[in-house]
């Protein structure tokens, strides 16, 4: 204090009060370095660690989301896209609910990292027509996939050959207006009953004409291979036929060239 020059001494209290904010401030930010966002929270449901962050206006994935969270809710926010590995870092995480987004693109590695744990995933609500198989592979998961614009194609017909659904939520997944005109507003599981979308048919003319070609292509390649084992067993045989020939052919055109010879 006597160090303090005579003229700051007014600003003294301000001063205090300043170095008090700094000391609480830093006081207070050490213990928790992890800043939940605005609108999220952690609890504990039915002994699970949870981690609520719905109707937070989130437009991207949160950071900071606890690494021991087995059930993670993320609904009625305004995510777009699930990128690649966006929970990668969540080890123990089983439960998922990504509905009442605005969702129009989900990566094929979104839930990279989740194949031992996930077991409930809900994308229901959002803007889906269509999400890569590739997202479920190796997923032993049940997914709540309603009330999205599907196009209802041979793409989402694979991925519903890799996931189950959800209870009572499979005549939610209805086609939207990217779908062929004939299937928008109907329901995918009953079209599916009646149409294979993947095969053959109007959806799989691409795929059959592939198999078309693979066959032919087959086709011929047996018969080049055909072909080219039986040239090579005919020139064995005729390459062993002249050389027992060779010694009983040999004299005669001998013969036959000197008596020329004597005859020119
Ligand atoms: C979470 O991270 C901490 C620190 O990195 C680590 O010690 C702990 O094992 C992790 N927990 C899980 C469930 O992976
Ligand atoms: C599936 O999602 C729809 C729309 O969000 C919801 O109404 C329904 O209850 C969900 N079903 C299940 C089994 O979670």
């Amino acid at each position: 204090m006597p160090l303090l020059a005579p003229h700051l001494l007014p600003l003294l209290p301000f001063l205090s009060l300043l170095s008090l904010l700094l000391v609480t401030g830093t006081g207070v930010s050490p213990p928790s370095p992890k800043v939940l966002p605005r609108g999220c929270y952690i609890a504990e449901e039915a002994g699970e660690q949870t981690f609520r962050c719905s109707r937070a206006g989130l437009s991207t994935v949160p950071n900071g989301i606890p690494n021991d969270t087995r059930k993670l809710y993320l609904d009625a926010n305004q995510l777009a896209s699930v990128p690649a590995g966006a929970f990668q870092h969540l080890p123990v995480l089983e439960e998922l609910d990504l509905s009442h987004n605005a969702l129009v693109r989900v990566s094929g590695a979104a839930f990279q990292g989740l194949e031992g744990t996930l077991r409930h995933l809900d994308l229901s609500a959002n803007q889906l027509a269509s999400v890569p198989v590739a997202a479920f592979m190796g997923l032993q998961i049940q997914v709540n996939l309603s009330a999205n614009p599907w196009r209802c194609d041979c793409a989402l017909q694979e991925v519903l050959r890799h996931v189950r659904l959800a209870p009572g939520s499979g005549t939610g997944i209805v086609c939207g207006p990217g779908a062929r005109p004939d299937l928008v507003g109907q329901e995918f599981l009953l079209l599916t009953r009646e149409e294979e979308l993947c095969g053959t048919g109007r959806g799989g003319t691409r795929r059959s004409t592939d198999v078309a070609l693979l066959v032919t292509m087959g086709g011929w390649l047996t018969l080049v291979v055909a072909y080219l084992i039986h040239y090579v067993w005919q020139n064995r045989d005729e390459t062993r036929r002249p050389v027992k020939r060779v010694p009983l052919v040999q004299p005669m055109r001998s013969e036959d060239s000197s008596t020329l010879s004597t005859v020119v």
